[in-house]
């Protein structure tokens, strides 16, 4: 999941045009990032380790004049995070640039076998052999795009390569499962990781499609791969509202992304309930229903499950995307699948999504980008309206998610108005507890749990996936080694590492769990835990206690959400440079 962006056209600033463009990408992965310009016939080059940032171009690169750039920012798969493995990568001429997104399964056989032909590598990545593959084809005669096609048709593995030849200032660019978009305005062409790259230029755009080569030079071809056959492009007039995302009086959008949840929660409510109908008609008539989701999406579909079967007693399966590859046997055409996804661009659902649409199966997206392979890609689209979700950390995307979620589960029982009711009760709620006065509270518990090497949680029913993405948020947020347990489960084994003053964070919603939850806080309780109670009924087996409205079902929203904001305040207290962008992660992990 790297940012892409290239540029080939009339102005020559097009290395301005790809610094920028790089920018609007940044959130899909930042540990290092480069831009190459053609000058003449040859590549120039400027690499560097960590985000963009507030950097600019350096004047040697800057003050070029060139009309042909490609650029890149890395979340690394292949080799550590260094200069020497930043995108773009040169071949032994310097004039071929090629920047990649994914992974070359099989390139070690082929690095090999170049070096052995006398190409230099530079770098410990699997991407550096593209450029010296297509080098080698070019000296036998080939052109640059068959060079090309003949190189993709070699490799193994998901990715996109966006290749740059500077003797015709040419992109080519091939693709099979990391996303590409081209666009054209009268200018120049552009190719983008998404459509969020390019709408500051045009809105003519191409989805580039699985096994298809295109060709950005003075004008756009594409073919169908492996053969080669030339197709006709079809552009796409986007009249999507891309809202600009700005962090208003927040520092940092991740605080005012939680902020926003009240209002996407209350548009849930008031404006959902054709969607709401429509996914539970297809649940009703389906034969098995199967959500799918990674991380925090997955969460939200394991409290589906729990939805689907209090409020409506149907039974609906849930996997996470990457085990699925392993279950879909038992597709039919009758079946009915409901990827989660707030970027509708994770690999690992988009994997198994593609074989179940080739079983016939049904596929009903939940996602909250326009036209992300996923949406697009399914037959019914359900969008989360929750505002493009720029922190890496999902938020409102999630408690979206669970809204849409538990919507619906209310339809199903033929009960929309009582769904309504609760998720208007539930957005006031939050509200409440993003007051200051609420958020004091949950500081200062930060503030006890700031030196803490392990944190527990704890919930039973749909408070078990309240436990595991609350223990995500504190994971991913403020990096504390945080795990999420089924109350039930903890005594089976895990018990065995709670020590004094070890804190457990504990779920307790007033529903069916509330006896037994309290009980495996006792548990806790008795071997020296630190006891944080977060629910609506206070009790005496807590420490600290945090206090929700009743909400039933729907208590998971505001408990996930005093979990964001818990995760936030430890990450400050706890120093983390830039929570918007936490180490390691990316916002769209199209890599397996
Ligand atoms: C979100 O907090 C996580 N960083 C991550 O687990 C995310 O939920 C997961 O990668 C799935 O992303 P998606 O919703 O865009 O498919």
């Amino acid at each position: 999941m790297c940012g892409i962006f290239g540029y080939v056209g009339k102005s020559n600033r097009a290395q301005d045009i790809v610094f920028e463009g790089l920018k609007t990408l940044e959130y899909r992965g930042y540990d290092s990032w480069g831009v190459a310009a053609k000058v003449k016939k040859h590549f120039f080059i400027e690499k560097h380790i960590g985000k963009i940032g507030n950097s600019k171009l350096n004047s040697k690169l800057s003050g070029l004049n060139s009309k042909l750039s490609i650029g890149h920012t890395r979340w690394a798969t292949h080799g550590g995070v260094t200069v020497e493995n930043a995108h773009p990568h040169l071949d032994c001429t310097k004039t071929i640039a090629v920047m990649h997104n994914g992974i070359i399964e099989n390139y070690e056989f082929f690095k090999k076998d170049l070096i052995g032909k006398g190409h230099m590598f530079v770098s410990e990545t699997d991407t550096e052999v593209v450029p010296h593959l297509i080098e080698e084809y070019l000296k036998k005669g080939f052109g640059f795009s068959t060079s090309v096609r003949n190189t993709f048709n070699l490799l193994t593995g998901l990715n996109a390569i966006i290749v740059a030849f500077a003797p015709s200032s040419e992109i080519v660019a091939v693709k099979n499962g990391s996303p590409l978009v081209l666009g054209a305005d009268r200018e120049g062409l552009f190719i983008s990781s998404d459509v969020s790259g390019l709408i500051s230029h045009t809105r003519k755009i191409i989805f580039l499609e699985d096994n298809q080569m295109i060709i950005l030079g003075k004008k756009i071809k594409l073919f169908e791969l492996p053969q080669g056959k030339e197709i006709r492009p079809v552009f796409h007039k986007i009249d999507w509202k891309f809202e600009k995302e700005d962090r208003g009086k927040f520092k940092y959008f991740l605080l005012k992304e939680i902020y926003d949840q009240p209002k996407i929660i209350e548009n849930i409510a008031l404006n959902y309930s054709q969607e709401a109908k429509k996914l539970a008609r297809l649940v009703e008539t389906a034969f098995g229903t199967f959500m799918l989701g990674c991380g925090t999406a997955s969460y939200a579909a394991l409290a589906g499950v729990y939805f689907f079967s209090r409020v409506a007693n149907k039974h609906v399966n849930f996997s996470i995307g990457s085990e699925f590859n392993y279950l879909e046997n038992y597709l039919t055409p009758q079946s009915l699948v409901i990827p989660i996804s707030q970027s509708g661009e994770t690999i690992d659902v988009i994997e198994p999504v593609k074989r179940a649409r080739e079983k016939g199966s049904k596929i009903a997206a939940v996602v909250n980008v326009l036209g992300s392979t996923l949406y697009r890609q399914a037959d019914t689209k359900i969008m989360l309206g929750a505002g493009m979700e720029k922190a890496v950390v999902g938020t409102k995307s999630f408690t979206a998610m669970v809204s849409v979620l538990l919507l619906t589960a209310f339809a199903l029982a033929k009960r929309e108005k009582e769904g309504e009711r609760l998720l208007r009760k539930t957005a006031k709620n939050v509200r409440e507890i993003l007051r200051d006065d609420f958020v004091l509270k949950i500081k200062k518990i930060a503030e006890k749990l700031k030196d803490k090497e392990h944190i527990f949680l704890i919930g039973r029913g749909v408070s078990y996936a309240t436990a595991l993405e609350a223990s995500l948020k504190l994971k991913e947020t403020s990096y504390v080694h945080a795990e999420g347990f089924a109350g039930g489960e903890l005594k089976h084994g895990v018990i065995a590492l709670i020590e004094k003053d070890t804190p457990c964070i504990v779920f307790a919603p007033n529903d069916e769990t509330y006896d037994d939850i309290l009980s495996n806080a006792q548990e806790i309780k008795a071997r020296g835990g630190f006891m944080i109670g977060i629910g609506p009924k206070e009790n005496n087996v807590f420490d600290v206690f945090l206090k929700t409205e009743d909400l039933s079902i729907a208590t998971i929203i505001p408990q996930v959400v005093i979990s964001q904001l818990l995760a936030f305040y430890l990450a400050i207290k706890k120093g983390v440079k830039d929570p918007d962008k936490p180490r390691n992660l990316a916002k769209s992990v199209t890599v397996k």
